[in-house]
C-alpha cells in the first residue's frame, strides 16, 4: 500500500501542501481532485521523488520512499506520467516504447556480458513486449510513425505506453484526459480500468469530473494544499465543502 503521511511542501513563502495524509489501497483507482493550484501535481512530484518535501513521509509496502531519487522510486514500481506530454518526439511509437523497456531492461547493461546471440534474443523479447504494449493502448496502426506526427490525444497514449513499459505496480497519471476529445477520454478511461485489472494500483489526477466519478473507487479532494474530503464518488459529489471549493475557485475547471 502507498501511504502518504503529513506531507508538506513549501516554495519560499508559498505553502503548496500542508499536513496531507492519505492511503492508496492496492488495486484501487484513487483520484486526487481540486481546483487549479490545489497542490495535486506537487503531491505527485513529492511522491515520485521529483520534489523533496519540506515535511512528512511517503512509503510503499512499509518502505520509505521519501529521499529516494525518482529512478529508485520508479524501480520500486511507482511510475508516473506528466501533466504535459513527455514522449521522445522524433522517435517512432515503437522506438519510444522500446526505449522505455530498455530503461528497465538489461539489454544495455548486460550487452557486453551476454554476447551477440543472447543480445539478439533480448532484443526480440523487447520487440514483442513493445508490440504488446502498443497493441494494448490501441496504437498498433501508428507503430512506425514519429510520435510528433501523431494527434495530441494519441501522443498522450504513447506516454501511457511508456509508463506501462516501466512495469508499474502503482501508476500515477497526471491529467491523462487533458486536451483529449470526449471520445478519446472514453478510450483512456477504458484503458485505465484495463490496467487496474492487471493488478496495477492507479492514482489519478484529473479535472474531467465525468471521468473521475466514473472510474474511481476513492476520491481525495485537495484545496489550498490540504485534504478537505475523501470518499466514494457519490459522497464526494454531495459533500458541501467540495461544492464550496469548486464554486469558490477562480477557474471553472470542475
Ligand atoms: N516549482 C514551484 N515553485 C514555486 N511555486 C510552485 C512550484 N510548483 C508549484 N507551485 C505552486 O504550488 C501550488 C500548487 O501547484 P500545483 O501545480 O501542485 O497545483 P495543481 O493542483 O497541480 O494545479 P493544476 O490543476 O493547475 O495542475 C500553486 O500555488 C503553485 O503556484
Ligand atoms: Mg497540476
Amino acid at each position: 500500500m502507498l501511504a502518504v503521511r503529513n506531507l508538506a511542501v513549501r516554495f519560499g513563502g508559498v505553502t503548496a501542501l500542508e499536513g496531507v495524509s492519505f492511503d492508496v489501497r492496492p488495486g484501487s483507482i484513487t483520484s486526487v481532485i481540486g481546483p487549479n493550484g490545489a497542490g495535486k501535481t506537487t503531491a505527485f512530484n513529492a511522491i515520485t521523488g521529483y520534489l523533496r518535501p519540506t515535511g512528512g513521509r511517503v512509503s510503499y509496502d512499509g518502505v520509505t520512499l521519501t529521499g529516494l531519487r525518482p529512478s529508485a522510486i520508479a524501480q520500486r514500481g511507482i511510475v508516473r506520467t506528466f501533466q504535459r506530454t513527455s514522449v521522445f518526439r522524433s522517435l517512432s511509437v515503437e522506438n519510444n516504447v522500446m526505449t522505455g523497456l530498455h530503461l528497465r531492461g538489461t539489454a544495455g547493461f548486460l550487452a557486453v556480458l551476454l554476447g551477440r546471440r543472447r543480445l539478439a534474443d533480448e532484443e526480440r523479447h523487447l520487440a514483442s513486449d513493445a508490440a504488446a504494449i502498443i497493441e494494448f493502448v490501441g496504437l498498433a496502426h501508428r507503430r512506425r510513425e514519429a510520435a510528433s506526427a501523431l494527434p495530441y490525444g494519441e501522443q498522450r497514449l504513447v506516454e501511457l505506453a511508456l509508463a506501462l513499459a516501466a512495469r508499474p505496480r502503482v501508476l500515477l497519471l497526471d491529467e491523462p484526459g487533458a486536451g483529449m476529445t470526449g471520445a478519446e477520454k472514453t478510450v483512456v478511461s477504458g484503458l485505465i480500468r484495463k490496467v487496474r485489472e492487471q493488478n496495477v494500483t492507479i492514482l489519478l489526477v484529473e479535472h474531467d469530473m465525468r471521468m473521475v466519478m466514473g472510474i474511481s473507487d476513492t476520491v481525495i479532494v485537495l484545496n489550498g494544499g490540504r485534504v478537505i474530503a475523501e470518499g466514494a464518488p457519490a459522497e464526494i459529489q454531495a459533500h458541501p465543502d467540495v461544492i464550496r471549493a469548486y464554486l469558490g475557485a477562480s477557474h471553472g475547471s470542475a
